[in-house]
Protein backbone atom coordinates (compact mmCIF):
# COMPACT_ATOMS: atom_id res chain seq x y z
CA UNK A 1 0.00 0.00 0.00
CA UNK A 2 1.47 3.60 -0.81
CA UNK A 3 2.24 5.79 2.36
CA UNK A 4 -0.33 8.51 1.37
CA UNK A 5 1.75 10.27 4.84
CA UNK A 6 4.82 10.51 2.87
CA UNK A 7 5.10 13.80 0.55
CA UNK A 8 7.76 14.11 -2.17
CA UNK A 9 11.37 15.31 -0.63
CA UNK A 10 10.58 18.93 -2.55
CA UNK A 11 7.37 19.36 -0.63
CA UNK A 12 9.23 18.63 2.93
CA UNK A 13 12.22 20.72 2.17
CA UNK A 14 9.94 23.79 1.23
CA UNK A 15 7.74 23.70 3.73
CA UNK A 16 7.79 25.72 7.16
CA UNK A 17 9.27 23.85 9.94
CA UNK A 18 7.09 23.43 12.93
CA UNK A 19 8.34 24.96 16.04
CA UNK A 20 9.52 22.11 18.58
CA UNK A 21 7.00 21.69 21.15
CA UNK A 22 8.77 23.34 24.79
CA UNK A 23 7.36 23.93 28.16
CA UNK A 24 10.15 26.44 28.76
CA UNK A 25 10.81 29.34 27.37
CA UNK A 26 14.28 31.05 26.88
CA UNK A 27 15.69 32.83 29.07
CA UNK A 28 17.29 35.12 26.28
CA UNK A 29 15.07 36.74 24.28
CA UNK A 30 14.82 34.17 20.79
CA UNK A 31 15.79 36.27 17.71
CA UNK A 32 13.36 36.38 14.96
CA UNK A 33 14.19 36.80 11.65
CA UNK A 34 11.20 35.90 10.10
CA UNK A 35 9.77 38.78 7.75
CA UNK A 36 6.30 37.14 7.37
CA UNK A 37 4.24 35.78 10.34
CA UNK A 38 1.15 32.42 9.65
CA UNK A 39 -2.04 33.81 10.26
CA UNK A 40 -4.61 31.52 11.38
CA UNK A 41 -7.68 32.76 9.33
CA UNK A 42 -9.59 36.25 8.31
CA UNK A 43 -11.08 36.72 11.47
CA UNK A 44 -7.56 36.59 13.23
CA UNK A 45 -6.04 38.64 10.62
CA UNK A 46 -8.71 41.55 11.26
CA UNK A 47 -8.14 41.40 14.70
CA UNK A 48 -4.63 41.78 15.21
CA UNK A 49 -4.71 45.09 12.35
CA UNK A 50 -7.86 46.42 14.16
CA UNK A 51 -5.49 46.79 17.37
CA UNK A 52 -7.94 43.71 18.96
CA UNK A 53 -5.27 41.22 19.24
CA UNK A 54 -1.22 41.14 20.21
CA UNK A 55 0.71 40.10 16.57
CA UNK A 56 3.02 40.28 14.32
CA UNK A 57 2.31 39.96 10.59
CA UNK A 58 4.73 41.80 8.33
CA UNK A 59 8.52 42.30 9.63
CA UNK A 60 8.34 45.86 8.08
CA UNK A 61 5.06 46.91 10.40
CA UNK A 62 6.47 45.29 13.79
CA UNK A 63 8.32 41.93 14.81
CA UNK A 64 9.28 40.66 18.20
CA UNK A 65 12.82 41.65 18.70
CA UNK A 66 11.72 45.58 17.73
CA UNK A 67 9.27 45.13 20.57
CA UNK A 68 11.02 44.66 23.31
CA UNK A 69 13.99 46.81 22.68
CA UNK A 70 10.92 49.60 22.16
CA UNK A 71 9.21 47.87 25.33
CA UNK A 72 12.89 48.60 27.24
CA UNK A 73 13.40 52.12 26.14
CA UNK A 74 9.96 52.77 26.65
CA UNK A 75 10.71 51.83 30.21
CA UNK A 76 13.89 53.65 30.35
CA UNK A 77 12.98 57.01 29.42
CA UNK A 78 9.53 57.20 30.92
CA UNK A 79 7.70 57.13 28.05
CA UNK A 80 4.39 55.47 26.82
CA UNK A 81 5.59 53.86 23.68
CA UNK A 82 8.93 53.84 21.61
CA UNK A 83 9.66 52.90 17.68
CA UNK A 84 12.85 51.47 16.72
CA UNK A 85 13.81 52.71 13.17
CA UNK A 86 17.11 51.82 10.95
CA UNK A 87 19.00 54.91 12.12
CA UNK A 88 18.87 57.69 14.33
CA UNK A 89 18.40 59.64 11.25
CA UNK A 90 15.42 57.51 10.03
CA UNK A 91 13.90 57.83 13.84
CA UNK A 92 14.51 61.69 13.14
CA UNK A 93 12.64 61.53 9.40
CA UNK A 94 10.12 59.65 10.86
CA UNK A 95 9.48 62.33 13.61
CA UNK A 96 9.70 65.40 11.12
CA UNK A 97 7.74 63.63 8.65
CA UNK A 98 5.53 62.62 11.29
CA UNK A 99 5.09 66.52 12.66
CA UNK A 100 5.75 68.65 9.50
CA UNK A 101 3.54 69.41 6.72
CA UNK A 102 4.30 71.94 3.45
CA UNK A 103 4.53 75.55 5.21
CA UNK A 104 5.52 74.55 8.75
CA UNK A 105 8.17 75.23 10.57
CA UNK A 106 10.72 73.90 13.18
CA UNK A 107 13.01 75.46 15.92
CA UNK A 108 16.69 73.95 15.66
CA UNK A 109 19.01 74.15 18.16
CA UNK A 110 22.45 75.78 17.15
CA UNK A 111 25.37 72.92 16.24
CA UNK A 112 23.42 70.16 15.82
CA UNK A 113 24.67 66.84 14.00
CA UNK A 114 25.60 67.81 10.75
CA UNK A 115 22.97 65.40 9.09
CA UNK A 116 20.05 66.64 11.09
CA UNK A 117 20.77 70.10 9.73
CA UNK A 118 21.36 69.00 6.33
CA UNK A 119 17.88 66.82 6.77
CA UNK A 120 16.06 70.09 7.71
CA UNK A 121 17.69 72.66 6.39
CA UNK A 122 17.83 70.87 2.61
CA UNK A 123 15.75 68.10 2.03
CA UNK A 124 12.86 68.71 4.26
CA UNK A 125 13.20 72.74 2.67
CA UNK A 126 12.57 71.03 -0.73
CA UNK A 127 8.85 70.81 0.39
CA UNK A 128 8.35 74.43 1.61
CA UNK A 129 9.12 73.43 5.18
CA UNK A 130 11.23 76.47 6.75
CA UNK A 131 13.53 76.46 10.21
CA UNK A 132 15.58 78.93 12.86
CA UNK A 133 18.16 78.16 15.44
CA UNK A 134 18.32 79.25 18.58
CA UNK A 135 20.98 78.76 21.58
CA UNK A 136 19.76 75.36 24.17
CA UNK A 137 21.53 76.47 26.69
CA UNK A 138 19.66 80.04 27.31
CA UNK A 139 16.31 78.91 27.06
CA UNK A 140 15.19 82.67 26.64
CA UNK A 141 16.71 82.43 22.89
CA UNK A 142 14.26 79.98 21.81
CA UNK A 143 11.40 82.98 22.14
CA UNK A 144 12.90 84.80 19.19
CA UNK A 145 13.31 81.31 16.71
CA UNK A 146 9.31 80.40 17.31
CA UNK A 147 7.62 81.89 14.70
CA UNK A 148 3.02 81.10 14.34
CA UNK A 149 3.99 77.89 11.89
CA UNK A 150 6.29 76.10 14.46
CA UNK A 151 5.60 72.83 15.49
CA UNK A 152 8.65 71.37 17.05
CA UNK A 153 11.79 72.21 18.75
CA UNK A 154 14.60 70.06 17.91
CA UNK A 155 17.66 70.34 20.94
CA UNK A 156 20.25 67.51 21.46
CA UNK A 157 21.08 66.94 25.29
CA UNK A 158 24.47 67.59 25.03
CA UNK A 159 25.82 69.07 21.80
CA UNK A 160 28.96 67.76 19.73
CA UNK A 161 31.88 68.37 19.81
CA UNK A 162 31.46 70.73 22.73
CA UNK A 163 29.34 69.36 25.00
CA UNK A 164 27.04 72.40 25.39
CA UNK A 165 24.10 71.11 27.76
CA UNK A 166 20.42 71.84 27.34
CA UNK A 167 18.70 73.60 29.24
CA UNK A 168 15.68 71.39 28.76
CA UNK A 169 13.38 72.03 31.52
CA UNK A 170 13.46 75.64 30.41
CA UNK A 171 13.05 74.73 26.61
CA UNK A 172 10.12 72.48 27.56
CA UNK A 173 8.69 75.63 29.62
CA UNK A 174 8.81 78.23 26.37
CA UNK A 175 8.16 75.48 23.71
CA UNK A 176 4.36 74.63 25.73
CA UNK A 177 3.50 78.01 26.27
CA UNK A 178 3.76 78.88 22.26
CA UNK A 179 2.06 75.46 22.11
CA UNK A 180 5.16 73.84 20.49
CA UNK A 181 5.85 70.05 20.95
CA UNK A 182 9.52 69.75 22.37
CA UNK A 183 11.95 67.10 20.93
CA UNK A 184 15.41 65.48 22.59
CA UNK A 185 18.11 63.84 20.61
CA UNK A 186 19.19 61.63 23.78
CA UNK A 187 22.35 60.28 21.61
CA UNK A 188 25.23 61.40 24.22
CA UNK A 189 23.36 61.30 27.21
CA UNK A 190 20.98 57.62 27.87
CA UNK A 191 20.68 57.46 31.52
CA UNK A 192 22.29 60.99 32.81
CA UNK A 193 18.58 62.18 32.58
CA UNK A 194 15.37 61.28 31.39
CA UNK A 195 14.25 64.52 28.92
CA UNK A 196 10.34 62.94 29.01
CA UNK A 197 10.86 63.65 33.28
CA UNK A 198 11.82 67.01 32.12
CA UNK A 199 9.43 68.13 30.28
CA UNK A 200 10.08 67.07 26.42
CA UNK A 201 7.89 65.28 24.38
CA UNK A 202 9.70 63.11 22.41
CA UNK A 203 13.25 61.66 23.26
CA UNK A 204 15.24 60.17 20.45
CA UNK A 205 18.49 58.40 20.59
CA UNK A 206 20.92 56.87 17.80
CA UNK A 207 21.20 53.29 19.35
CA UNK A 208 24.00 53.07 16.96
CA UNK A 209 26.22 54.68 19.70
CA UNK A 210 25.74 54.28 23.75
CA UNK A 211 22.84 51.70 23.36
CA UNK A 212 24.55 49.58 20.91
CA UNK A 213 27.50 49.98 22.89
CA UNK A 214 29.93 47.48 20.35
CA UNK A 215 29.70 49.46 17.38
CA UNK A 216 28.16 46.65 15.92
CA UNK A 217 24.78 48.40 15.27
CA UNK A 218 23.28 50.79 13.33
CA UNK A 219 19.34 51.40 14.55
CA UNK A 220 17.54 54.65 16.23
CA UNK A 221 14.78 55.21 18.85
CA UNK A 222 12.17 57.60 19.25
CA UNK A 223 10.10 57.45 22.46
CA UNK A 224 6.73 59.68 23.56
CA UNK A 225 3.21 59.67 23.90
CA UNK A 226 1.22 56.54 22.73
CA UNK A 227 -1.35 58.18 20.42
CA UNK A 228 1.87 59.87 19.00
CA UNK A 229 4.12 56.93 18.40
CA UNK A 230 1.31 54.57 16.84
CA UNK A 231 0.89 57.72 14.06
CA UNK A 232 5.32 57.66 13.59
CA UNK A 233 4.96 54.29 13.22
CA UNK A 234 2.15 53.54 10.74
CA UNK A 235 4.75 56.36 9.08
CA UNK A 236 7.86 54.38 9.34
CA UNK A 237 6.41 51.62 7.74
CA UNK A 238 4.95 53.62 5.07
CA UNK A 239 8.69 55.64 4.29
CA UNK A 240 10.49 52.17 5.15
CA UNK A 241 12.10 53.73 7.82
CA UNK A 242 11.64 50.74 10.11
CA UNK A 243 14.56 48.80 11.90
CA UNK A 244 15.56 45.39 11.52
CA UNK A 245 15.38 41.63 13.71
CA UNK A 246 18.81 41.60 14.14
CA UNK A 247 19.96 44.94 15.13
CA UNK A 248 17.10 45.28 17.83
CA UNK A 249 18.30 42.03 19.27
CA UNK A 250 21.81 43.27 19.86
CA UNK A 251 20.91 46.63 21.20
CA UNK A 252 18.26 44.55 23.31
CA UNK A 253 21.40 43.38 24.54
CA UNK A 254 23.46 46.13 24.65
CA UNK A 255 21.16 47.55 26.64
CA UNK A 256 21.58 45.20 29.68
CA UNK A 257 25.06 46.59 30.11
CA UNK A 258 24.32 50.49 29.66
CA UNK A 259 23.26 51.33 33.38
CA UNK A 260 26.76 49.92 34.07
CA UNK A 261 28.50 51.42 31.17
CA UNK A 262 27.14 54.33 31.93
CA UNK A 263 28.47 54.76 35.37
CA UNK A 264 31.93 53.54 35.10
CA UNK A 265 32.50 55.71 31.65
CA UNK A 266 31.06 59.28 33.87
CA UNK A 267 33.47 58.08 36.56
CA UNK A 268 36.71 57.38 34.30
CA UNK A 269 35.57 60.70 31.83
CA UNK A 270 35.40 62.77 34.90
CA UNK A 271 38.78 61.62 35.95
CA UNK A 272 40.85 61.80 32.35
CA UNK A 273 38.98 65.53 31.87
CA UNK A 274 40.69 66.47 35.02
CA UNK A 275 44.16 65.77 34.24
CA UNK A 276 43.66 66.68 30.72
CA UNK A 277 42.88 69.94 31.81
CA UNK A 278 46.51 70.13 34.36
CA UNK A 279 48.24 68.45 30.65
CA UNK A 280 50.42 71.49 29.43
CA UNK A 281 49.87 70.49 25.44
CA UNK A 282 46.10 70.87 25.94
CA UNK A 283 44.73 74.43 25.18
CA UNK A 284 40.97 73.77 26.57
CA UNK A 285 38.77 70.72 27.70
CA UNK A 286 34.85 70.16 27.22
CA UNK A 287 33.73 68.01 29.74
CA UNK A 288 30.20 69.26 31.45
CA UNK A 289 31.57 67.70 34.52
CA UNK A 290 34.48 70.58 34.91
CA UNK A 291 33.27 73.20 36.78
CA UNK A 292 35.21 75.55 33.94
CA UNK A 293 32.97 74.09 31.14
CA UNK A 294 30.39 77.00 30.56
CA UNK A 295 27.07 74.61 31.42
CA UNK A 296 28.81 73.00 34.33
CA UNK A 297 25.15 74.71 36.78
CA UNK A 298 22.91 73.48 34.33
CA UNK A 299 24.90 69.88 33.92
CA UNK A 300 25.02 69.66 37.83
CA UNK A 301 21.12 69.79 37.96
CA UNK A 302 20.24 67.82 35.01
CA UNK A 303 22.52 64.88 35.41
CA UNK A 304 22.96 64.05 39.56
CA UNK A 305 25.37 60.39 38.60
CA UNK A 306 27.37 61.51 36.49
CA UNK A 307 28.24 63.66 33.05
CA UNK A 308 28.86 60.61 30.82
CA UNK A 309 31.57 59.54 28.47
CA UNK A 310 31.63 62.44 25.95
CA UNK A 311 34.27 64.84 26.04
CA UNK A 312 36.70 67.23 24.06
CA UNK A 313 40.12 68.92 24.04
CA UNK A 314 42.26 71.54 22.01
CA UNK A 315 45.36 70.16 21.56
CA UNK A 316 46.84 73.32 19.51
CA UNK A 317 46.07 73.03 15.52
CA UNK A 318 45.80 70.36 13.03
CA UNK A 319 49.48 69.09 12.84
CA UNK A 320 49.49 68.64 16.81
CA UNK A 321 45.97 66.64 16.30
CA UNK A 322 47.52 64.92 13.34
CA UNK A 323 50.80 63.86 15.67
CA UNK A 324 48.28 63.10 18.59
CA UNK A 325 46.43 60.45 17.24
CA UNK A 326 49.38 59.04 15.11
CA UNK A 327 51.39 58.89 18.60
CA UNK A 328 48.36 56.91 20.36
CA UNK A 329 49.16 53.23 20.99
CA UNK A 330 45.60 52.12 21.57
CA UNK A 331 42.74 54.63 21.27
CA UNK A 332 41.55 54.56 17.51
CA UNK A 333 40.86 57.18 14.92
CA UNK A 334 37.29 55.84 14.53
CA UNK A 335 34.38 58.44 14.08
CA UNK A 336 31.70 56.95 16.15
CA UNK A 337 30.67 56.55 19.60
CA UNK A 338 29.51 55.07 22.63
CA UNK A 339 31.69 51.87 22.01
CA UNK A 340 33.21 49.84 25.12
CA UNK A 341 36.68 50.54 24.21
CA UNK A 342 37.91 54.38 24.06
CA UNK A 343 37.89 56.04 20.53
CA UNK A 344 38.41 59.20 19.33
CA UNK A 345 37.01 61.30 16.14
CA UNK A 346 38.54 64.90 14.94
CA UNK A 347 35.45 67.27 14.07
CA UNK A 348 37.04 69.38 11.41
CA UNK A 349 37.81 66.26 9.68
CA UNK A 350 34.94 64.06 10.52
CA UNK A 351 31.64 64.99 11.80
CA UNK A 352 32.14 69.24 11.13
CA UNK A 353 34.37 68.69 7.82
CA UNK A 354 31.21 69.78 5.27
CA UNK A 355 31.15 73.78 7.84
CA UNK A 356 33.00 76.53 6.09
CA UNK A 357 36.43 77.66 8.46
CA UNK A 358 34.01 80.62 9.16
CA UNK A 359 31.30 78.61 10.56
CA UNK A 360 33.68 76.54 12.21
CA UNK A 361 35.11 79.93 13.94
CA UNK A 362 31.28 80.68 14.50
CA UNK A 363 30.63 77.61 16.55
CA UNK A 364 33.97 77.41 18.21
CA UNK A 365 35.36 74.18 16.73
CA UNK A 366 39.36 74.65 16.10
CA UNK A 367 41.69 72.35 14.31
CA UNK A 368 42.82 70.98 16.95
CA UNK A 369 39.95 69.57 18.62
CA UNK A 370 40.11 65.80 19.64
CA UNK A 371 36.97 64.35 20.93
CA UNK A 372 36.82 61.22 22.75
CA UNK A 373 34.29 58.79 24.03
CA UNK A 374 35.21 56.96 27.03
CA UNK A 375 35.62 53.74 27.03
CA UNK A 376 35.76 50.77 29.68
CA UNK A 377 39.52 50.71 30.37
CA UNK A 378 41.10 51.31 33.22
CA UNK A 379 41.89 54.86 33.31
CA UNK A 380 45.86 54.48 34.24
CA UNK A 381 45.92 52.17 31.16
CA UNK A 382 43.95 54.87 29.28
CA UNK A 383 45.87 57.66 30.45
CA UNK A 384 49.31 56.34 29.70
CA UNK A 385 48.03 55.89 25.95
CA UNK A 386 46.55 59.74 26.20
CA UNK A 387 49.81 61.03 27.78
CA UNK A 388 51.91 59.24 25.07
CA UNK A 389 49.96 60.98 22.32
CA UNK A 390 50.26 64.58 23.95
CA UNK A 391 54.32 63.97 24.65
C1 LIG B 1 23.73 63.26 18.09
C2 LIG B 1 23.44 62.35 16.95
N1 LIG B 1 22.18 62.20 16.52
C3 LIG B 1 21.89 61.39 15.49
C4 LIG B 1 22.86 60.70 14.81
C5 LIG B 1 22.49 59.83 13.67
O1 LIG B 1 22.52 58.50 14.05
P1 LIG B 1 22.77 57.29 13.02
O2 LIG B 1 24.19 57.36 12.59
O3 LIG B 1 22.41 56.08 13.82
O4 LIG B 1 21.84 57.53 11.88
C6 LIG B 1 24.19 60.82 15.23
C7 LIG B 1 25.26 60.11 14.52
O5 LIG B 1 26.42 60.30 14.74
C8 LIG B 1 24.49 61.68 16.32
O6 LIG B 1 25.75 61.83 16.75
Amino acid sequence: MADHTRVDDATTCARPSEEPPSATRPLSPPLVLSSVYQVEDLAQVDSIYNGDSAGFIYARDSHPNAAQLAAKLALLEGAEAALVCGSGMAAESALFLASLDAGDHIALSEGLYGRTVGLVGRELARFGIECSYFDATDAESLRAALRPKTRLVFVETISNPLMRVADIPGLAGIAHEAGVLLAVDHTFAPLLCRPIDLGADFVLHSATKLIGGHSDVTLGIVAGRKVKIDRLANLASTFGLTGNAFDSWLALRGLSTLSLRVGRTSTTALEIANRLSQNSSVMKVNYPGLASHPDHAIAARLFPEGYGAMMSFDVGGREQADRFIRRLEHIPYAPSLGDVSTTLSHPTTTSHRFLSPDQWVQQGITLGLIRLSIGLEDVEDLWRDLEQGLA
